[in-house]
Order: structure tokens, then C-alpha cells, then sequence
């Protein structure tokens, strides 16, 4: 009997609480039932059936509800016998219900789950459209975007086959790859531990806190007078906030010259007056430069223009320099002039990290930014350490860093610069990835790595020397050497090129010429990342065998097509000294495992 036909004569007397049209409708389920309240049954039983609330099928009976039925005589009882259709047995009279699952139920999970089965059938649909999502949701890379993951072996390839000495470069452990390609790039949390603009946010925060926790220990910080912020996409961002933070814009800063091997995110206009950077752009930039006979900074020249300029923000640290800061200097300086002393440490974090005979910023400086994936060996990033707690106190006399007030007030306003100022929610992968890699940085082998990188510097920079070669300042401090190719008569872009055709990756740079003008003269070779694939000092005189190899190659196409780029670049195609020496790095290089990955 279909109760859904309006003509049904079935008049059970238990609706009287019904719909004025006597048409009930259960919001959820849309069970239809055309009910009469007049009771027609001849049935005696029929005057004795009280009014049975329309809860006849949602939710099921309780046990008491059936049990009461039953004591009254009344059989309720529901079953499926086909999907969408329900037998129901009242009075023993046998009913069909027919369900229209037009739309979803949500009144009850317990009947929407014991129904989903049936869903799936009668809306085939449904499952479909689920299945259509989940699917490309679970494919791995290969399947999902095969063209990016052939890019991505072959660049596996390239890393594997090379000699990597870009100074700025290095090669991640395993753990810090997967907690950069981890779940953790769904979560947004704008804002701090506890203050998150987001909820759910409790695992992030605990990832976060552990994360600054970890970065103060990584350099022996203690966290009463030094605060980090982790948060930072880059080191330009990171020193770009700190500028946001602190200064009113066309503020004046001071840094190292580009060319003399600042970075631009000091501030860098170019020889005809452009602004670079934001640094240049939004605040006003005077660099101070190394002593173009010496290579090292020029500390006069550097104090009289400071006294001059009057910088507020005055920065050490730079992307190209060999020796050893003098923050002892550059800290008189700036109480002279009443700077706040920033360094940049973004090169040598990982050497201050491990003390491996290196000055420590942290003496010295108000504020300290880094890029956490050089020498420190993390994931790509920017952090941001600050002074905080009371300032100190030369004879009696207050150092005015950063205002007049007797307390550091970086935090509030550093924090602010990096969110909202400057960015949005943080990458908490990166985070993650962070906080792993500075857990390392704290280890004894981590001391070691770094040892053995200024170790294989050192090494490098002797057997070039010993070959007659000119490094900028005779040598290195650091894990990187500056090397004038200009006594070979070579470009630096010309022998990068030839190095690079030979599968060695290395960057040109300025030199400054006796007569101070500056021409891209060398290039920047830097240890951290072969270091982290396992090479020694001896692998390093190799090394240097096949840097100059690569010089005696420029030179020979140089002789034979000249300087220019056109010409050179025509030089080196099908060119056999090139093929040879490739065939020589890749032999060499395939020895060195790679940390993070197979090939
Ligand atoms: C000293 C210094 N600061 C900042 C940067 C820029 O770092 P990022 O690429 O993270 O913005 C570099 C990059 O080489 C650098 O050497």
C-alpha cells in the first residue's frame, strides 16, 4: 500500500497533530504520508490506538516507544526491502514507504550513515563527484603532473652529476625535505603562538614556540634578553621588516656596498642612480666599501661617512665577503652615530652557530638576521633575532639603540613589520623544517660539518695560491673565496659560463681595479654544499684542478674568438676540452652521495 497516494483510505488515527492539509513531511528525510484522522477501520482494536507521535521512522523507535506499541496492540516495525523503499508493518498491515532523496538528510547521522549505502545507488551521482575530487587529491607526483616530475629528476640529476660551489647554496638532510613537502602548508595561523588570527592552530603553535626555542639555543641565546621571529619567507624580507619595523621611511641606513659585497637588501643604487631594492627605494641608502688595494672594509673612510650620514640602522654582515667581521668596530661606530648595529649574517650563520673560530654577532649587535638555507643548512628562509630586556649601561650613560627608553622595544615592532606589515600566514612547513634543522645545528656533528667546511675553504683557497692564482684578500676566513681571474685575462661571466658547460656551478662577482673602478672581474667558490655531500680537503685539490682546467679552457676559446659574449659563447659549442672535463666533474661528483635523496 503506497501511503504517499492521496486517495489512500488508510486512517490510523495517530496524526492528529498534523499539518492542517494532513500531509506530514518530515523536514529531513521527506517521508510522505497522506494520513485521515478519522479512523474508518472496523477493527475494535482501532478505537484503543492512541496517537502516535509522526516519529515513525526518524529517528527509529527507541525500545520503549516499540515496547509500548506493541503493549497496545500496535506492531510497528520498519525494514528496507529494496534501496529508497521501506516495508513497514502496522497493525499487521503491510506498507511501503517510499523515500525521496532529493537532498540530504541531516537530522540524523546514525540514519544518514546506515543509508549511505543506499545513496550511493540511488544517486550514483554523488559517489561520483566524491571520487572525481579524492582522486586527483591522492595522486602522486609522477601520475599527477608527470612534466613537472621529469623537470624535477632531471634536476635531481644535475644536483647529483655537479660540483656545487655557489657559497650561498647547500643540500638539505632528508628530514627537513619532508617537512617542507608535508601537510603542514595547509594550515594558515596569521600571527603569534596564542594570537593566531586562525583557530586550530595548537599544533602549529607548538611547532612554532619549539622552533624559537630551538633557534635561541642553536646560538647559545638566552631568551630573558634575546627574542627571534621565525617567520621570515627570505632574508630580504627578514631585512626589509626589520627597516619597516624600526625606521619612518626615507630613514637613513648604511650597509655594504654592493659591489664591494654588500647585498641589495642593505640598499644598492646602481652606477646611474637607480634604486634596486626596497631597501633603496622606500629608505635612503649610503654604503660604505672596502679598501680597493686591500679588499677589506675601510673602517676610516666607514666612520667619517657614518658621523656624516648619521645612519639610524647601520649594517654589517654582506653576500661576498672572505674575512672576518670587526663588530667590535662597527659597534664603536654606531654609538658614535646612534645606530642600531644590525648584522647580517645570512653567509656565516652556520660558522657562528658552530664557534668554528668566528667573532660572534651576538656581542656585538642589536639585531641579527639570517637566511636559514646557506651555511646553516635548513630550508629556504629568513629569521630575525633581537635584542629585548634592559639595555645596557657604558660609564653611567644610556646607549640609546633604538629609542630613548632604558628597554630594547624591537620585539612589538619587529614582530608587527613581518605580520601584517609585510606578510601574511606564515609557511609552517618551512617552520617545521626549521626547527629541525636547528635541533642539527646544535649537535656535535653539525660542529664538525662546519669545521670541515672552512677545513675544505681552506684547502681550496691554498691550492689555487699554490698555483699562482690572486684571491681577493689573499685568502679566506670563511667558507668562501673571492678569486680575481683578471692576471688570466678572463671575464667572470665568461668563465662561469665555461665552468658551468663543465658542470660546475659557481657565481661571478665585482673586483674592484687599482684605480677603484669595478668590473666583474671573478668569482665567488664556496664550500658549504660539497662539504655536505662528504668532501675533504683532498677532494678539494681536485676541486681546484678542475677550476683551473676550466680557466685554461676560457683562455683558449677567449684567444681564439675574443671576449665578447657572442663570440665566446659561439666558441664553446662542440667544444672537446669542454666534453672532456664534464665527463671528469661527473666521474667525480657521482661518488658524493646526495643527502636528502636517491638518484
Ligand atoms: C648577506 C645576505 N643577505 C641577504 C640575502 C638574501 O637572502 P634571500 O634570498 O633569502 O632573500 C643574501 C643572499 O645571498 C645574502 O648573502
Amino acid at each position: 500500500m503506497d501511503l504517499t497516494h492521496p486517495q489512500s483510505d488508510l486512517s490510523l488515527g495517530f496524526s492528529s497533530h498534523a499539518s492542517p492539509s494532513h500531509r506530514t513531511q518530515t523536514a529531513d528525510d521527506s517521508i510522505s504520508l497522506q494520513l485521515d484522522s478519522s479512523l474508518r477501520d472496523p477493527s475494535p482494536t482501532n478505537l484503543t490506538v492512541p496517537p502516535i507521535p509522526l516519529q515513525l521512522l526518524e529517528p527509529q523507535p527507541t525500545e520503549t516507544t516499540r515496547k509500548d506499541a506493541a503493549e497496545n496492540g500496535n506492531v510497528l516495525d520498519t525494514e528496507f526491502v529494496e534501496d529508497g523503499v521501506e516495508e513497514i508493518r502496522l497493525l499487521g498491515h503491510s506498507m511501503c514507504l517510499k523515500r525521496r532523496r532529493d537532498r540530504e538528510s541531516s537530522s540524523s547521522s546514525s540514519v544518514s550513515m546506515s543509508n549511505s549505502s543506499k545513496r550511493a545507488s540511488v544517486e550514483p551521482d554523488l559517489e561520483a563527484r566524491r571520487s572525481a575530487v579524492r582522486s586527483w587529491g591522492d595522486a602522486p607526483l609522477h601520475v599527477a603532473d608527470p612534466d613537472i616530475f621529469e623537470i624535477m629528476e632531471k634536476e635531481k640529476q644535475r644536483q647529483f652529476k655537479g660540483i656545487e660551489l655557489i657559497a650561498s647554496e647547500n643540500f638539505v638532510c632528508r628530514a627537513v625535505m619532508e617537512a617542507l613537502g608535508s601537510h603542514l602548508t595547509n594550515k594558515y595561523s596569521e600571527g603569534m603562538p596564542g594570537a593566531r588570527y586562525y583557530v586550530g592552530n595548537q599544533n602549529i603553535d607548538e611547532i612554532e614556540t619549539l622552533c624559537w626555542e630551538r633557534a635561541l639555543a642553536a646560538f647559545g641565546l638566552d631568551s630573558e634578553n634575546w627574542g627571534v621571529n621565525v617567520q621570515p619567507y627570505s632574508c630580504t624580507t627578514a631585512n626589509f621588516a626589520v627597516y619597516t619595523g624600526l625606521l619612518l621611511p626615507g630613514d637613513r641606513i648604511m650597509g655594504l656596498d654592493t659591489p664591494s659585497g654588500g647585498n641589495t637588501s642593505h640598499g644598492y643604487y646602481t652606477p646611474n642612480g637607480r634604486k634596486v631594492s626596497g631597501a633603496s627605494i622606500f629608505f635612503e641608502s649610503l654604503p660604505y666599501k672596502v679598501n680597493t688595494q686591500t679588499g677589506y672594509i675601510d673602517f676610516d673612510k666607514l666612520e667619517e661617512r657614518a658621523l656624516d650620514f648619521r645612519p639610524k640602522i647601520l649594517i654589517c654582515g654582506g653576500s661576498s665577503y672572505p674575512r672576518e667581521w670587526d663588530y667590535a668596530r662597527f659597534r664603536q661606530i654606531a654609538d658614535k652615530c646612534g645606530a642600531v648595529l644590525m648584522c647580517d649574517m645570512a653567509q656565516i650563520s652556520g660558522l657562528v652557530a658552530a664557534k668554528v673560530e668566528c667573532v660572534n654577532p651576538f656581542d656585538y649587535c642589536d639585531i641579527v638576521t639570517s637566511t636559514t638555507h646557506k651555511s646553516l643548512r635548513g630550508p629556504r628562509g629568513g629569521i630575525i633575532f633581537y635584542r629585548k630586556g634592559s639595555k645596557p649601561r657604558k660609564r653611567g650613560m644610556l646607549l640609546s639603540q633604538g629609542g630613548e627608553s632604558d628597554h630594547y622595544e624591537f620585539e612589538e615592532k619587529i614582530n608587527f613589520a613581518v605580520f601584517p606589515s609585510l606578510q601574511g600566514g606564515p609557511h609552517n612547513n618551512h617552520i617545521a623544517a626549521l626547527a629541525i634543522a636547528l635541533k642539527q645545528v646544535a649537535t656535535p656533528e653539525y660542529k664538525a660539518y662546519m669545521q670541515q667546511v672552512k677545513k675544505n675553504a681552506q684547502a681550496l683557497a691554498s691550492a689555487l695560491l699554490r698555483r699562482k692564482c690572486r684571491l681577493v684578500t689573499g685568502g679566506t676566513d670563511n667558507h668562501l673565496l673571492l678569486w680575481d681571474l683578471r692576471p688570466l685575462g678572463l671575464t667572470g661571466k665568461n668563465y662561469e659560463k665555461v665552468c658551468e658547460l663543465c658542470h660546475m656551478t659557481l657565481n661571478k662577482i665585482a673586483i674592484f681595479g687599482d684605480n677603484g673602478t669595478i668590473t666583474p672581474g671573478g668569482v665567488r667558490v664556496g664550500t658549504p654544499a660539497m662539504t655536505s655531500r662528504g668532501c675533504l680537503e683532498s677532494d678539494f685539490e681536485i676541486i681546484a684542478e678542475f677550476l683551473l682546467r676550466a680557466a685554461q679552457i676560457a683562455s683558449a676559446v677567449q684567444r681564439e674568438h675574443g671576449k665578447l659574449q657572442k663570440a665566446f659563447l659561439k666558441g664553446l659549442q662542440s667544444n672537446k676540452d669542454i666534453v672532456e672535463l664534464r665527463t671528469r666533474v661527473e666521474t667525480f661528483a657521482t661518488q658524493f652521495a646526495m643527502p636528502g635523496f636517491d638518484v
